[in-house]
């Protein structure tokens, strides 16, 4: 059967440089038989957690949004791309939403369908310092591994302003899809 990957689009930018280099990992993912998808959040209505719990007694989730499709999508899937542009030192507030409704996966019934699968993070940003990435990646190394996902591969991408300035570095754009075309799911 195909693997199946999912590139989570965080940027509220289109064709900016998240979405394309989320969009080289998948091209590299397909072109070793994958099958992918992008999703842009912000597309979407993905409201907060509020820590109702439902979802850990066994019910669906109580917010009546997107999210009650991306978990079937989310648990058919073998690996998951995060893509978020640096926000202020964190990831934008719409992958922070997306994240924070995974606490759906964080009770034992709901475990087995999220662990072991296994995730990449792109994150592009402004600064020239790789250090200003550095709360973003450990948001979803501990988070992440929390989850008991497997943090298999990592593209941070500095000094990035502009929509879409990202494709003059064709370097990190070819990791980008050289990590996708390696990933074993
Ligand atoms: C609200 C906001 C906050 C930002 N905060 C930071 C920051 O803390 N550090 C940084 O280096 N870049 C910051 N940036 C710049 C973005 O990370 C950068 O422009 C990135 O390339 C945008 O990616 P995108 O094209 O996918 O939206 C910020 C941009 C915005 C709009």
């Amino acid at each position: 059967m195909a693997r199946n990957i999912l590139g989570v689009v965080g940027s509220p930018r289109k064709n900016g440089n998240t979405h394309i280099l989320v969009e080289r990992i998948v091209a590299g993912a397909q072109a070793t038989g994958a099958v992918g998808d992008i999703i842009f959040l912000g597309d979407l209505v993905i409201q907060e957690c509020n820590g109702c719990h439902a979802c850990w007694e066994g019910k669906e989730c109580s917010k009546n949004d997107a999210m009650n499709t991306l978990y079937p999508r989310i648990i058919a899937s073998n690996g998951i791309i995060f893509g978020t542009p640096v926000y202020w030192y964190g990831p934008t507030a719409l992958m922070k939403a997306f994240v924070d409704r995974l606490v759906y996966f964080n009770c034992p019934e709901n475990r087995a369908l999220i662990r072991g699968k296994s995730a990449i993070i792109a994150v592009p940003f402004e600064d020239e310092d790789l250090a200003t990435a550095a709360l973003v990646e450990a948001f979803f190394e501990k988070s992440l591994q929390y989850l008991e996902m497997k943090l298999i591969g990592k593209i941070l991408v500095p000094g990035v302003t502009r929509r879409g300035e990202i494709v003059e570095k064709a370097a990190c754009l070819e990791e980008a899809y050289n990590l996708g075309s390696r990933w074993q799911l």
